[in-house]
């Protein structure tokens, strides 16, 4: 089984929320496969895998370009004169590390109409006819880019897995706690759970023992 991640943006919590997919999938029994297709502002061996890696116990990763500067892939690329991999040859190495029993992750980059090198997560998502986990923003305005972007999903027909809310605080202001009661109500069904904030932290154990309680996930 094949699940892409995105998120309303950048650094709003993908690879932790992947992280706790992973744990899901290692509780249901899957083998966990996590692909990061492109990795930026990072040296090669080190940025999101590492951080999963270091989170799960998950070492079955992939990256398949690593550009050093902190920038949008494609111009990230173009600066380090990577070649980032096409949508067909990212699509056919995703799908060879998916096998049964698997759950393969798969998180983009920033959000998910990102240049990733001539397609985005969501042109990914519709090549491989997999659905895709979307993880939010709390804060204030983060109902009109979680909106934005399931509607992108809807439009072009691709699944949506579900709402996970990243870095969710303890003890949120009016603005936080009245958007997260928002984000709640209006995708209840896909509301998957919040990842409270502080948890990127936690050693791998008590990674591994709270993921399983925050996110109510769907069998994997
Ligand atoms: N629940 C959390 N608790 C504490 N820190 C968090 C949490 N979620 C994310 N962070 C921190 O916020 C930063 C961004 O998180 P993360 O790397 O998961 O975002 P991202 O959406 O994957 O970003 P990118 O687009 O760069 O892949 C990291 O420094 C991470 O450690
Ligand atoms: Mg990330």
């Amino acid at each position: 089984m094949i699940v892409l991640v995105t998120g309303t943006g950048t650094d709003v919590g993908k690879t932790v929320a992947t992280a706790a997919l992973a744990v899901h999938g290692q509780a249901a029994g899957r083998h966990v496969t996590v692909v990061k297709p492109v990795q930026t502002g990072e040296p090669p061996g080190h940025g999101d895998l590492r951080s999963v890696t270091a989170l799960t116990g998950v070492t079955d990763t992939h990256c398949f370009a690593s550009c050093p500067e902190p920038l949008a892939p494609v111009a990230a690329a173009r600066r380090a004169g990577t070649v980032l991999p096409g949508l067909e040859d990212t699509a056919r190495r995703i799908l060879s590390l998916d096998r049964p029993g698997c759950l393969v992750l798969v998180e983009g980059a920033g959000g998910v109409l990102v240049d990733l090198g001539g397609f985005t997560l969501a042109d990914l998502a519709v090549r491989l006819d997999a659905p895709v986990a979307v993880v939010t923003t709390t804060c204030l305005g983060s109902i009109n880019y979680c909106d934005l972007t399931l509607e992108a999903l809807d439009h072009r027909g691709v699944a949506c897995l579900g709402v996970i809310g990243g870095s969710v605080p303890a003890d949120p202001d009016t603005a936080t706690a009245t958007t997260l009661d928002a984000l709640r109500s209006a995708h209840q069904a896909q509301w998957l759970g919040g990842i409270p904030a502080g948890v990127s932290t936690l050693d791998g154990a008590a990674f591994r023992a709270g993921a399983l309680g925050w996110l109510d996930m769907p069998e994997l």
